[in-house]
């Protein structure tokens, strides 16, 4: 098994350097050449959008315009005492200061394209064409470039109002071109997704008309979506996909959603009931904090499932948790306050097919505190986790590892990079 990170790379290098007015790089991105970070907006945000910073001195957002907002009884990452530590294997050891690598230059960002066209709110490597996939939700029904040909969705029959903008491009990868001839008609707002064995997209839920939807993309870069808004059994909005060794697919949890299914196989058919998931009514809270689950494959062909500060493994052949693992301690770790996590690359070490190859997962950053969402919106901010947890999901009695990242992060995201590193990409620190 090949982990499939390094494409999320460029989609999360681009995602940070095309024009967007809900998704804007930190202050200390570095620029272009020859562009001060600090003014970096001016260039790029030439019809100047008003987005959510612009209420500060600089729109790209200035941490320290929320210090004052800083909740003063935070506790941050809890300092575990010794107790406290028989979580983790290894204790207190287990939790080594990484240095900050702000020292080791590690790359650069390139300013590939000034506008995406869209937000590339999901966005993905199309293996078989090399162009990059981003679409948005439609319900903003304004986006950086129109459907071709004077194209236009209806969007009531009776007022006649129209969406003429495409919400879902592709991304040329060799020469910059976009193409935006992808109508959407379904919400794909906080929607899940993802490649099938041949390098194909499906897409999964979303927003109103599109919770239950599942969507078929392929035949890029002349892809056309197919749509099918009652395919999906339960609606799924902030759920999660993931791939199953048979070659299905299943979907997992979303608001009000305490259940998974598996995608039809069957193109345009439709699921008639979805599997209730205990594990995801019990980790649900008043502020949620269990939704986009952390998904991954085990080598052992089950399916391990994080959600809040508890994971367990379940068969997707008989639907049943087969294991629960230690809860890991210091906070939440999903959507809204989200963590972020991966599934470490795996090393197989013989030619036997059957070989169940040690598996890890690390899961990093979240909250330490249950309400973090609901004081957010009310302008009041806790400062985001600093420690990870590891767990060898393939062990029979394994336990969590502490580790401290240099910095907190919520809203993150974490990939695969070559040289087995790991890069945090992440939109929000409060420090
Ligand atoms: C279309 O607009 C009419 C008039 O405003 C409204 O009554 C109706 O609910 C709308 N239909 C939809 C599908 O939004
Ligand atoms: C795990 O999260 C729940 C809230 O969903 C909380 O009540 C519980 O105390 C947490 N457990 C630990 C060990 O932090």
């Amino acid at each position: 098994m090949k982990p499939l990170f390094p494409p999320r790379l460029l989609l999360l290098l681009l995602s940070v350097a095309v024009v967007s007015a809900q998704d804007t790089p930190g202050p200390t991105a570095p620029g272009p050449d020859g562009l001060d970070p600090a003014n970096l907006y001016k260039a790029l945000n030439k019809d100047k959008v008003l987005g959510p910073h612009e209420k500060f001195g600089n729109p790209f957002g200035n941490p320290d315009d929320f210090k004052g907002d800083k909740l003063p009884n935070d506790i941050g990452t809890p300092q575990f005492q010794a107790a406290d530590l028989h979580e983790f294997v290894g204790g207190p050891a287990a939790a080594p200061v990484i240095s900050s690598p702000v020292d080791d230059f590690l790359g650069k960002f390139e300013l590939f394209t000034d506008n995406s066209g869209v937000c590339a709110m999901h966005a993905i490597v199309l293996p078989n064409c090399d162009h990059v996939l981003m679409y948005d939700a439609t319900i903003w029904r304004i986006s950086k470039i129109l459907l071709p040909n004077g194209q236009c969705r209806v969007l009531n029959e009776t007022t006649g109002e129209k969406d003429c903008y495409a919400h879902s491009v592709l991304l040329n990868l060799k020469n910059a071109d976009l193409i935006p001839s992808m109508q959407l008609h379904t919400d794909t707002w906080c929607s899940s997704g993802g490649l099938t064995v041949d390098g194909n997209l499906i897409s999964t839920g979303g927003f109103q008309g599109g919770a239950n939807t599942v969507r078929h993309l392929d035949n890029c870069p002349k892809s056309v979506w197919r749509e099918y808004p009652s395919a999906l059994a339960a609606p799924r909005w902030y759920s999660t996909q993931a791939q199953l060794a048979d070659g299905r697919m299943i979907v997992i949890g979303g608001r009000a959603a305490q259940s998974f299914e598996y995608i039809p196989q069957q193109e345009g058919t439709s699921n008639t009931k979805p599997f209730f998931f205990d594990f995801l009514q019990q980790t649900t809270d008043p502020d949620e904090n269990n939704l986009y689950p952390f998904v991954f494959l085990s080598p052992d062909k089950n399916v391990f499932v994080f959600a809040n500060n508890r994971s367990v493994l379940l068969n997707p052949n008989t639907n049943a948790v087969v294991k629960e693992f230690p809860v890991l301690p210091g906070g939440h770790r999903n959507y809204p306050a989200s963590g972020m996590a991966v599934l470490l690359p795996l090393e197989v070490k013989t030619e036997d097919p059957n070989e169940v190859p040690d598996a890890e997962v690390l899961v990093c950053g979240g909250s330490a505190h249950i309400d973090s969402y609901t004081l957010a919106s009310k302008n009041m901010f806790y400062e985001a986790l600093q420690d990870c947890g590891r767990l060898k999901i393939t062990r029979p009695n394994p336990n969590w590892r502490r580790e401290l990242m240099p910095t907190s992060r919520v809203m993150g995201d974490m990939v695969i990079i070559f040289q087995l590193s790991l890069i945090y990409l992440t939109r929000v620190t409060i420090t």
